[in-house]
């Protein structure tokens, strides 16, 4: 007899009974799929993995301790077979062949009237692989494929637009430091997707190049703005992208809420009525130092770090920051955008008590190719800044975690 290909099906198990027989590996990874399913489960087994025995025990499956004896699948809609007595297994299958229940089968898949295929989820799409007939039957390479389109749908490289599911109005994406790698898998699928996409000079620029041509990329910081605030020519230009119902993309270096005018942005298309997502991003004050070897915190060295913008210098009036309450603690120090005012910004906390010798290090355009570090103590820092021409952005670590790692060449 010619051998017709498998016919795919999902099966909608909620409350529905579903018997496994034997509690060895086999039914140890399907179960957690068959619970998820909302199955009503069944399982006949002598013994049972620690694992599936915890199943039991939290009352997700339903365990009876002995050996298969037949009629354990009347009123099943569906079987697992995977004792490991091959008899047990044949026996098994001639019941559910009788009892017309869809049974797998472990040991033996041409005896099977159902075969599980090489299952995985992205934002609300399962992707089941299965070979087309017994003969090409290669779980290996069904789980590959599985794992190949997973992949790619999540981070964007496989490109496949929601039509009713699009998310709607725009989304803030918090794009990380700049090395392409560092988006979360959410925004870069975001990315994907995207009719329109407004960025800053920070973040993955490299991922703008990868967008389809249809992508209108729009530099935020070349928006002309009249005799509007640019933050405000922004927020229009997200308004009105949205309201012609285009897919908008907010990418934003790091993460949109750290020092990244993300709830002014979300504020403004609240006020208009556009829906607004925001997706995290990694933020720089973290993941820069990290980068160049220096942990923010470190066990018996520092217990807290702080986060401070350094874009007015601490006697400007527009400061919000007691730079006096930080020289104070002895933690680590991060400062973002203060390249320009490190001189002030050292000399205060010197003024205030912390000693002139801590150490500090500058980390200039990290995770990206062009990354350095440059180290100095308070009291040297201003002086190497100029010594060494060192630029935004970077991230200035002030604290002794600068020198419990070993010294990299970043
Ligand atoms: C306007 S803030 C935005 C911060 C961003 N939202 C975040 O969470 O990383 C810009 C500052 O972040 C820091 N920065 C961002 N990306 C950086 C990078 N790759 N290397 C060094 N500093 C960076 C610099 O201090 C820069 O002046």
């Amino acid at each position: 007899m010619a051998e017709h290909p498998a016919y795919p099906v999902g099966l909608r198990l909620t409350g529905r009974r579903v018997v496994v027989l034997g509690g060895g590996q086999v039914a140890q990874r399907r179960l957690p799929a068959l619970i998820a399913a909302g199955a009503d489960i069944h399982l006949v087994s002598p013994e049972a993995t620690p694992s599936v025995e915890a199943m039991a025990d939290a009352g997700e499956i339903t365990w009876t301790r002995r050996p298969y004896a037949d009629g354990d699948l009347a009123d099943a809609w569906y079987a697992l077979i995977a004792t490991s007595d091959p008899e047990a297994n044949t026996r098994a299958s001639a019941e559910a062949e009788r009892d017309r229940v869809w049974c797998v089968r472990s040991d033996d898949a041409d005896r099977a009237t159902a075969w599980t295929p090489a299952t995985g989820h992205s934002e609300g799409v399962t992707v089941a692989v299965l070979t087309t007939n017994a003969k090409g039957r290669d779980p290996r390479h069904t789980a590959a494929i599985r794992d190949a389109v997973v992949a790619g749908l999540r981070d964007g490289t496989l490109v496949a637009p929601h039509h009713r599911t699009r998310t709607p109005g725009v989304a803030l994406v918090g794009g990380g430091p700049g090395d392409p790698d560092l988006i979360t898998v959410r925004g870069r699928r975001l990315l994907a997707e995207a009719d329109v996409v407004i960025a800053d000079r920070l973040g993955p620029r490299d991922l703008l190049a990868e967008l389809p041509p249809h992508v209108e990329v729009i530099d935020a910081a070349k928006i002309p703005y009249g005799r509007y605030m640019a933050q405000e020519a922004i927020n229009n230009a997200l308004i009105e992208h949205a309201k012609q119902g285009r897919s908008v993309v907010r990418l934003k270096g790091g993460d949109p809420y750290v020092f990244g005018r993300g709830m002014e942005e979300l504020q403004a298309l609240a006020d208009a009525g556009i829906p607004c997502t925001v997706v995290p991003g990694i933020s720089s004050s973290i993941s820069v130092p990290g980068a160049a070897g220096i942990p923010v915190t470190h066990r018996g060295v520092a217990h807290e770090f702080t986060v401070v913008s350094g874009h007015v210098a601490p006697d400007d009036e527009r400061s919000l920051v007691d730079w006096a309450a930080l020289a104070r603690l002895t933690g680590t120090l991060v400062i973002l955008m203060g390249v320009d005012k490190i001189g002030k910004i050292a000399e205060t906390l010197i003024a205030h008590g912390k000693p002139a010798g801590t150490p500090v290090a500058l980390v200039q355009e990290g995770t990206t190719a062009t990354q350095r570090r440059v180290d100095a103590t308070l009291a040297t820092v201003a002086e190497a800044v100029r010594a060494e021409d060192v630029k935004p952005p970077a991230v200035i670590v002030i604290g002794e975690v600068v020198t419990v790692g070993p010294r990299t060449s970043a």
